[in-house]
């Protein structure tokens, strides 16, 4: 196998660690999970669901930077639409119609939709859903399962708390996914001063025993407000997100992700008792209503709707998950690595030879998928820009890259892996305490 040179990447990672620490802006687009040395740490240009690297190889994207991206790289229709708001400014002094126009498309697709307000990452949203929830409620504690952005009381729960004062910490807590009990104990050990319950509706595993409806239902018993974070199945589950998708509508909703095709814009949308609060709190910045992603994201959203771009998703990922499956038996690999989750949306988990989920596993893959025309990252977000012709290409790229990890794993396992890596190993964003 000839390796893909990365050259530049590597001379240039070095370069920028000295002066950007983690050496990318978002954790996952560092080199903590594209492996320097054996994938690419700089992308100079995107068309459709490939990209070109530094060193100019060109790969077939699954990140599709993080799911925000849901059309494809430079698509045409939302190219065109932010190249003449650019004409007519891109930030103004007083509110874009345009935020307008956005909201009524917003309030047709969302079920709890009937008022919004716009922020730029879906941190944004999450933080005005829950400020606003606190602020209707009186009370101070968040109850959350998933995961909902960078900001104090929810990274408070994870193992990257610090800088995250003890007293902030102490307001939230988690609860487990299909756990009901977990939520009704957490409602009870904090007596009445629960705000809101903050959640993905779901993530790879699927909601068993009406879940959702229980949540909601807990919920209200308690008086606390139900949002869904919807900034990842938001435009991927269906148009309306996994409220329309299961039937479920929450009291407030967060989207962010995929509503522009990558220009940064998210929202908070909801009944209008509740959004009316955004009145009185403080949700307000610079560049809320910037108005080349307003642009965008109206383009993209007709597009979605012209195309049944989630249809076409769910497409894409059935096809590529079955396929993935297959290879994983055809290479006698069913307990090392399978792909999960939602045809839209699925995840690949790599397992060691103790059975025990691997990042050395992992950056071998991602090695040899990556020198295949695949930058894997551990899962697969499809845009309507993948089609069939580049599903099969993913799939026989796959197909080399797990006959590699059968001969490797046979040949001494990770200790052998190990010897053939030709990048930095992997790292998690959170590490296990
Ligand atoms: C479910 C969910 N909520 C919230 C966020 C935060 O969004 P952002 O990174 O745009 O602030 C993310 C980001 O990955 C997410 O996956």
């Amino acid at each position: 196998m000839k390796y893909p040179s990365f050259k530049k990447s590597v001379e240039l990672l070095a370069q920028v660690r000295g002066i950007i620490p983690g050496a990318a802006q978002t954790f996952s687009k560092g080199p903590t999970q594209f492996s320097a040395g054996s994938a690419p740490n700089f992308i100079v240009s995107g068309k459709g669901c490939r990209l070109t690297d530094l060193d100019g190889n060109e790969l077939i994207d699954y990140s599709s930077s993080l799911g925000a991206v849901t059309l494809g790289y430079a698509y045409p229709a939302v190219d065109r639409a932010v190249a003449a708001q650019m004409k007519r400014g891109m930030s103004l002094t007083l509110p874009s119609p345009l935020e307008y126009e956005l909201g009524m498309v917003l309030k047709d697709i969302y079920p709890c939709a009937e008022m919004v307000r716009y922020g730029k990452n879906g941190s944004d949203a999450t933080s005005g859903a829950v400020r606003a929830a606190r602020a209707i409620t009186g009370r101070e504690v968040v109850a959350c399962c998933g995961y909902h952005g960078w900001q104090d009381w929810y990274i408070a729960t994870t193992t990257r708390d610090r800088g995250i004062p003890g007293g902030v910490k102490a307001l939230t807590k988690t609860f487990d996914y299909n756990d009901p009990a977990s939520l009704e104990r957490v409602f009870e050990e904090n007596n009445g001063n629960v705000a809101c319950v903050i959640m993905e509706a779901t993530g790879v595993v699927r909601p068993e025993k009406n879940f959702l409806k229980e949540v909601k239902r807990i919920t209200h018993k308690h008086g606390a407000l139900l949002i869904f974070d919807e900034v990842v199945t938001g435009f991927r589950l269906a148009l309306g997100g996994a409220q329309e998708f299961f039937g479920v509508v929450p009291d407030m909703a967060c989207i962010g992700k995929g509503m522009g095709n990558g220009m940064p814009i998210s929202a908070v949308v909801g009944k209008k008792r509740f959004m009316k609060v955004f009145d009185e709190i403080f949700f307000s910045f610079t560049f809320g209503g910037e108005a080349l992603s307003l642009a965008a994201s109206l383009a993209t959203i007709s597009e979605m709707k012209r195309h049944d771009v989630p249809g076409h998703m769910a497409r894409m990922g059935q096809t590529l998950m079955d396929g993935y499956n297959a290879l994983a038996k055809k290479h006698g690999l069913e307990d090392v690595t399978k792909c999960v989750g939602y045809p839209c949306r699925n995840i690949v988990s790599l397992k060691d030879e103790t059975g025990q989920e691997s990042l050395l596993v992992k950056t071998f893959f991602q090695q040899e998928a990556v020198a295949r025309g695949v930058l894997f990252c551990g899962y697969h977000n499809y845009t309507l820009s993948h089609k069939v012709r580049d599903i099969l290409a993913t799939l026989s790229a796959y197909d080399g890259a797990l006959a590699e990890l059968k001969d490797a794993l046979g040949k001494g396992g990770s200790r052998e892996i190990k010897k053939r890596l030709n990048g930095e190993l992997l790292q998690p964003v959170f590490r296990k305490l």
